[in-house]
C-alpha cells in the first residue's frame, strides 16, 4: 500500500475511533477507551522500556527523543517524563491533532504530520534515542527499510533505537492466501467504490536483513528478543540498537 492510501486509511481511523485503532481491544470498539486508562498503558510501557535499556548498560543524555508513528502520543506523553524534549510523527493529520489536544506537556512534546518516506524534517543526528511501537508493522517493507536508515541518520553518535518489526507469519502460506485474496478483493472493491471503510495492513521483513540494512547504515545490534504485539499469526521481533561514536555507512 502506498503511504498516500496508508494516510488516507489511517487518518480516516484517526477521525473515527482513534484509541480503538491504536490498542484494538474489542472491548473498547466505539470509543469506549478512557483516556485516563489508555495513557496509564503509554507509561507503564515507557516505565519498562526505560528500565530495559538502563539493564543494558546503555547511557545517552536525556535531551531529544523521537516517537515514530506515534498516534495520539501515549508513548510520546510518557517518553515526556525522561527526556526534556519529545518529537511525535505521525502520517495521520487526525492522529497529530488528537495529539496535540490530549498533549499535557505543552512544548516539550511536538507533533509533526509527515506524509513522505524520509525524516527530512530532522536534522542529521538530532535524536538521542528513538522508539517505534506497532507501527512498522502496518507500512510497506520497501518504506519500513527507508526509515530504518533514517532513524540512523537522525540518531546522534551514543543514541539509542528501540523498535518493533513482525518478521514473517508463523504460518506463510495461510497468511500469504489471506494477503493475496484480501487484497486484490480490496483493490477491486476500492477502484469501483465500495470499499470505504479504512483498513490495517500487516508486513514483516526477515530479521536478516533488518540486521544487515541497520548495520550497513551505522547500527551497532545489542539485543534482538521477542515481541508479542503483532498478534497469534505472526513472529515479531523488538530491536535495540546503538549508534557509536564512529557509526559510518558501509554497502549493501
Ligand atoms: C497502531 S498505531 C500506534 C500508535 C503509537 N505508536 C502507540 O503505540 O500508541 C500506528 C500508528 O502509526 C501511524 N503510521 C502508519 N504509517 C505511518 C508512516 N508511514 N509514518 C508515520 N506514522 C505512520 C498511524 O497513523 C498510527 O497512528
Amino acid at each position: 500500500m502506498k503511504i498516500q492510501d496508508l494516510q488516507k486509511d489511517w487518518d480516516a481511523f484517526g477521525r473515527s475511533d482513534p484509541l480503538w485503532a491504536i490498542i484494538t481491544d474489542p472491548s473498547k470498539l466505539g470509543r469506549r477507551w478512557e483516556p485516563e486508562d489508555f495513557f496509564a498503558m503509554g507509561v507503564q510501557e515507557i516505565d519498562a522500556l526505560m528500565k530495559e535499556v538502563a539493564g543494558l548498560g546503555l547511557e545517552f543524555p536525556r535531551r531529544r527523543a523521537l516517537d515514530f508513528g506515534c498516534g495520539v502520543g501515549r508513548l510520546s506523553q510518557a517518553l515526556a517524563s525522561y527526556f526534556d524534549e519529545v518529537h511525535g510523527v505521525d502520517v495521520a493529520p487526525s492522529m497529530i491533532e488528537g495529539a496535540e489536544r490530549f498533549n499535557r506537556h505543552g512544548d516539550r512534546c511536538r507533533f509533526h504530520v509527515n506524509s513522505v518516506d524520509s525524516l527530512a524534517l530532522f536534522a542529521e543526528n538530532y535524536f538521542y534515542f528513538i522508539y517505534s511501537n506497532i507501527t512498522l508493522q502496518h507500512i510497506e517493507p520497501i518504506y519500513t527499510k527507508r526509515y530504518l536508515a533514517e532513524f540512523l541518520r537522525v540518531l546522534a553518535p551514543g543514541g539509542v533505537l528501540v523498535f518493533q518489526l513482525p518478521h514473517r507469519p508463523f504460518s506463510p502460506f495461510k497468511q500469504w492466501v489471506k494477503h493475496s485474496l484480501a487484497s486484490t478483493a480490496l483493490s477491486v472493491f476500492r477502484r469501483f467504490g465500495y470499499l470505504s471503510r479504512p483498513i490495517m495492513v500487516m508486513n514483516g521483513i526477515a530479521h536478516d536483513e533488518v540486521i544487515r540494512l541497520l548495520e550497513c547504515h551505522g547500527g551497532k545490534m545489542i539485543k534482538v528478543v521477542d515481541d508479542p504485539s503483532a498478534g497469534r499469526d505472526w513472529r515479531s521481533y523488538r530491536y535495540f540498537v546503538a549508534k557509536p561514536n564512529h557509526a559510518g555507512r558501509g554497502q549493501l
